[in-house]
């Protein structure tokens, strides 16, 4: 089988024959961040059909592309669509566009998720600043033969998410008056949501926000060496005591919302990444 590295070195020298800058930033986007792709001045397009090695995007709701651009003049690299790992994919195939957008050159990071708010005092539409978080998935990307070219054997995981760049979202989103919370994220393995005495474990726990994806990507940034900042909109209340059963239309309205935020906290955010 190729090693990981010859299918990286696929995928970049693909994307190379569309796209020749350096991109700075490489951006994940979650649900309700579609709006945020089209204020990227494309450059390049490029279907993940066409990348070699890319796993094809089976959510409708996603486009599954890669949108090569710049963001107010930053050059970025967006993915519209990620994997998730409870569609099927193994978790070297949900973090192998981490690889490639850090082959390119990326040294930020930025991923963006929808999730359920199991802090009380956070509401519907929030935004919550990743501060640290937990990995409850029962796998790891990292796991088999590590290549060492590409990162260490036992990264370390005192600060998954760069506390510079925490700070400067922090004081942009004062600035621009959106307030966002700060919390701990934690990632399932789903696709099912929370029973009651889940949640109730995952806030004993101490995680703020629960969601099904950005922990593969986060640890795969950490052992590229990247710089990661995240981002989760709450879509909805996981209040064990006072639970009610989703509603994945009113779910994707509040992502919509919380999405329109968070994209305009990302534009006044990505000049001052540094
Ligand atoms: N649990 C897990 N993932 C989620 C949730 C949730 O309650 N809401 C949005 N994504």
């Amino acid at each position: 089988m190729q090693g990981l590295k010859a299918k990286i070195d696929d995928a970049t020298n693909a994307i190379r024959k569309q796209y020749t800058r350096q991109p700075k930033v490489g951006l994940i986007l979650g649900t309700g961040l579609g709006g945020l792709a089209d204020q990227i001045v494309a450059d390049a397009k490029i279907p993940y059909g066409e990348i070699p090695h890319f796993p094809e995007s089976t959510v409708e709701s996603h486009a599954g592309q890669l949108v090569c651009g710049t963001l107010k003049e930053v050059p970025i690299i967006a993915m519209e669509g990620r994997f998730h790992y409870y569609e099927g994919y193994s978790m070297q195939e949900v973090t192998f566009p981490v690889r490639v957008m850090h082959a390119l050159g990326i040294d930020i990071l930025l991923i963006t998720n929808a999730a359920g708010g199991m802090n009380s005092q956070y509401q519907l539409a929030d935004l919550m600043i990743i501060e640290d978080m937990i990995n409850l998935m029962g796998d790891n990307p990292l796991r088999g033969v590590n290549d060492d070219e590409l990162g260490p054997r036992f990264p370390d995981m005192c600060e998954p998410f760069d506390q510079k760049l925490i700070e400067i979202a922090r004081q942009t989103a004062l600035e621009v008056g959106l307030p966002a919370h700060k919390g701990v994220f934690v990632a399932v393995a789903g696709p099912n949501l929370e029973t009651r005495a889940e949640y109730r474990m995952l806030r004993n726990m101490g995680a703020d926000c629960v969601g099904m994806s950005t922990v593969p990507e986060a640890i795969v940034a950490r052992h590229a060496g990247l710089r990661t900042l995240g981002f989760s909109i709450v879509t909805d209340m996981c209040l064990p005591d006072a639970l009610e059963p989703v509603d994945i239309e009113k779910i994707l309205d509040v992502a919509a919302k919380g999405g329109g935020r968070l994209s305009q906290l990302i534009g006044a955010l990505i000049t001052r990444l540094d």
